[in-house]
């Protein structure tokens, strides 16, 4: 994790690095600092907390330089205090460097340069990055980027660096292995460093997104020289964004996650618009009509994600199996590839990310590729390292989400995975032409559906004061609302920190019923569809232990309105389509319960919003 930003040109470097390190606050918040380069040398500013912190600090201090770094960290080595806070600076204090990633040979790297003199002052492993490349630099007639690439050489794990040289202000050198880095280009002589193009795009839409085990270095001469770590040339592939920079403000919400949890009818929309044609009864998916062949003839689909996209990728499960009939496993990214899997090469792995950084889902990722997989990538953020890494793809087109707790990416990843195993049933001939249609026509009502929950905010805001100070919480689903049943209790524990559990309705009965009592509020999803009566059945077992149900039902049912303590009313649809209209009020219901109990939902604690450790 870890949220980097460099900046060299013309303009002052501290506002640039400061309002770019708050927009990539969601990678992690333990601490930030800067280094910037000034007439007076080096000045470095470093705060445990938040960005918000650091410009505190400094209010009053020195910031000039046009030149200089900024980190804010997600803590990995070292607890989170300012010692341990990035920029750290080498053994003779004339680099300073910041690091996004793991260095996993840290402890025997350290021991060698402590056998040769160097002394650390905190517990990161980037303090001992810098002292190797100052070692390198020392010990050889290399010029800094040379000693950077030979450095990195010695290096095993993941990495996005910018080193400052403090006798050089005409130059950043920059580096990256499986951690995400952009450079911008902007007035000649200027350029922009980032983790991702959010601080990048107000000054320029010009970018080059360095590949792994690539080394650059960026001056003020407007040179953009680019390295691999055997030293070859590279020539950089200049891309245009197109992200737009409204996109990454609150507009005139409180909360990222409230927004987001808004834009739902619309990052709906836009993800089936221009894929999905009603008036021609078609569905265009470039990833799968291209390797149409290898669809048709899987034997098997796995997916691999993690946290909210391993949510979406069980609902894939039911949507594959039951439309297209492949058999689906679904794996946890991170566990999936430390068990020798066995992967075949007529499978296709489907690997869901709405950042396209997380590196337990990248690491499944080459791990199937190795063995000959087909790979289809289903990511939000467009130019990801996931994106990138896959064969072929479908974007969910939901539009940059900043809240750590994931929303509107989640109702995004359903719909494209919905039209995805339509599509794949419409080829094999596994679905009637009459469902086909049917569930094509009724996904495009599913935005005005959504719409609908939204407006039952206050009646959610309602139930969410009486439950507001549970310590633990239930919550039940089958089907197709099962992984709808764990994704609302992972958002509620996420962001409130009261201790939740998804379960499938009726395993409650082997163990978790045990923990019913007056005070346990089981939040259920009770919507009209095959398995119905089922859970009607299990509402009433907790309700004989007198636990409290809070029932999410289909309008107009009558039954689980009279059992239930609280209920919400949602549209009716498919139960195929259900999951995209029943998680939007367990968003909500989280969402208040998170603000009451005085949480701060973008930004939940030990969270964040890309996870690029394993
Ligand atoms: O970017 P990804 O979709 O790969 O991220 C996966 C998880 O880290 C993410 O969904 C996480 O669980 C969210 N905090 C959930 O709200």
């Amino acid at each position: 994790m870890c949220g980097i930003v460099g900046y060299i040109g013309e303009k002052d470097a501290y506002p640039i690095i400061i309002k770019g390190l708050k927009r990539l606050e969601y990678r992690g918040y333990d601490s930030s600092g800067v280094a910037l380069l000034n007439d007076q040398g080096l000045t470095l500013y470093k705060r445990k907390g938040k960005v918000s912190d650091l410009e505190e600090f400094t209010e009053s201090k020195d910031k000039s330089g046009s030149i200089g770094i900024g980190h804010t960290r997600w803590a990995t080595h070292g607890e989170p205090n300012d010692v341990n806070a990035h920029p750290h600076v080498s053994g003779d204090g004339k680099l300073a460097l910041i690091h996004n990633g793991i260095i996993e040979n840290y402890a025997s790297l350290r021991e060698e340069l402590s056998n040769r003199g160097h002394v650390f002052h905190s517990d990161t492993d980037t303090e001992v990055l810098v002292h190797l490349i100052e070692d390198v630099r020392k010990n050889t007639d290399l010029n800094l980027f040379d000693s950077v690439r030979v450095a990195l050489n010695e290096v095993i794990g993941a990495y996005a660096i910018v080193v400052l040289d403090k006798e050089n202000d005409d130059e950043l050198i920059v580096a990256k292995k499986s951690s995400p880095l952009v450079v911008g280009i902007g007035e000649p002589g200027e350029f922009f460093i980032a983790s991702d193009a959010t601080p990048i795009i107000e000054y320029t839409k010009n970018v080059v997104y360095l590949e792994d085990e690539e080394i650059a270095l960026v001056n003020r001469k407007g040179d953009l020289k680019i390295v691999n770590i055997q030293n070859q040339p590279v020539t950089p592939y200049i891309q245009e964004l197109e992200l737009q920079l409204e996109a990454l403000e609150k507009g005139g919400y409180d909360h990222f996650m409230l927004k987001e949890i808004y834009e739902q009818p619309r990052s709906i929309t836009d993800c089936f618009r221009g894929r999905m044609n009603l008036n021609k009864g078609l569905i265009k998916m470039s990833g799968i009509d291209s390797y149409e062949g290898k669809w048709k003839n899987a034997k098997r689909i796995i997916i691999v994600a993690c946290g909210t996209s391993w949510h979406a990728g069980l609902v894939a499960e039911y949507l594959f199996e039951d439309l297209a009939r492949i058999p689906v496993e679904v794996e946890y990214a991170s566990e999936f590839r430390y068990r020798n899997p066995i992967i075949n090469e007529d499978d296709i792995v489907i690997a869901i990310s709405q950042s396209g950084e997380t590196a337990d889902t990248l690491a499944a990722i080459k791990l199937a590729k190795d063995k000959g997989a087909h790979i289809f990538g289903v990511c939000n953020v467009v130019g990801s390292t996931i994106s990138r890494e896959t064969h072929s793809g479908a974007y969910t087109h939901a539009g940059p989400e900043i809240g750590v707790a994931s929303t509107k990416a989640f109702t995004a990843q359903v719909t494209v995975l919905t039209l995805m195993a339509l599509t794949v049933a419409r080829k094999k001939g596994a679905v009637s032409d009459e469902k086909y249609h049917r569930l094509m026509a009724e996904l495009s009502t599913i935005p005005d559906k959504v719409e609908r929950v939204l407006q039952t905010n206050d009646e959610i805001e309602v139930i969410a004061e009486i439950y507001k100070d549970a310590t633990n919480a239930l919550y039940l689903g089958r089907g197709y609302s099962f992984p709808v049943a764990l994704e609302g209790a992972l958002k509620l524990k996420e962001i409130s920190y009261i201790h939740a559990e998804g379960y499938p309705a009726a395993e409650m009965k082997h163990g978790p019923i045990a923990l019913i009592d007056e005070e346990m509020p089981v939040f259920v999803i009770a919507t009209q569809g095959p398995s119905y009566e089922k859970v009607v059945s299990n509402i009433q077992e907790v309700k004989a232990r007198k636990g409290k149900i809070i029932a999410i039902i289909t309008e107009g049912d009558k039954d689980v309105k009279g059992m239930a303590d609280h209920y919400i009313e949602i549209p009716s649809c498919d139960e195929v389509l259900m999951p995209l209209v029943s998680t939007v009020p367990l968003q909500l219901l989280s969402y208040h319960i998170a603000l009451m109990r005085g949480c701060n939902v973008d930004q939940p604690r030990n969270l964040a919003k890309s996870v690029t450790v394993e």
